[in-house]
């Protein structure tokens, strides 16, 4: 199996690149091999690779930064993740997309469940949640995984 793995040098990424050789050849691209601001890039790489799996484990990740830059998050955390489904739907692969609970208001008294209503309240929750209508909308066989707060030996977290 052939896995494209994107955000490799991310905190989530970095771990899947470790994690992930067990399961098949795994092919990570940082931002600059593919820019996932540059869709014709998206396009040209998903189809010179031609993964059986794609993992997105990149994103526009600086909650606060977004309501300065919506249209760049928005371009990385939305209109990306649809174009790296619709080409997964293309060739008849699956992707697995990493969302957030930024997609929810945050008022609710007791755990979420996937059933709940999104309802986002700031500029990187919009964002997320475009990502997965748009990984969704694509029709490609899809995992999208809503995590809370991630933490590691990398990055910024709540731990280091
Ligand atoms: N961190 C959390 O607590 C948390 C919680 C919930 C959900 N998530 C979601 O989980 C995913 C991964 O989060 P993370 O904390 O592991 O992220 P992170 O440590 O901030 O890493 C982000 C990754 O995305 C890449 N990236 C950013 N802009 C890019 C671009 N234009 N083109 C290509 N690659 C780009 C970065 O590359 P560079 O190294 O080149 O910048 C980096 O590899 C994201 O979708 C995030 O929304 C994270």
């Amino acid at each position: 199996m052939r896995i494209l793995l994107t955000g490799p040098t991310g905190q989530i990424g970095s771990e899947l690149r470790r994690a992930l050789p067990a399961l098949g050849e795994v092919i990570a691209v940082d931002r600059a091999q593919m820019d996932l601001t540059d869709p014709k890039g998206i396009r040209k790489m998903m189809r010179s690779i031609g993964p059986d799996l794609v993992v997105n484990a990149a994103g526009y990740t600086d909650v606060d930064c977004a309501e300065r830059e919506e249209e760049l998050a928005h371009r990385i955390n939305a209109t990306a993740p649809g174009i790296l489904a619709q080409e997964a739907s293309r060739l008849g692969s699956a992707i697995i997309h990493y969302s957030t609970d930024y997609v929810f208001n945050g008022r609710a008294t007791s755990p979420y469940t996937p059933k709940d209503e999104p309802d986002p309240i700031n500029a990187y929750g919009r964002t997320k949640l475009a990502g997965e209508k748009a990984v969704s909308a694509s029709g490609c066989a899809s995992l999208i995984i809503r995590t809370s707060w991630v933490y590691g030996l990398r990055g910024s977290n709540f731990l280091s």
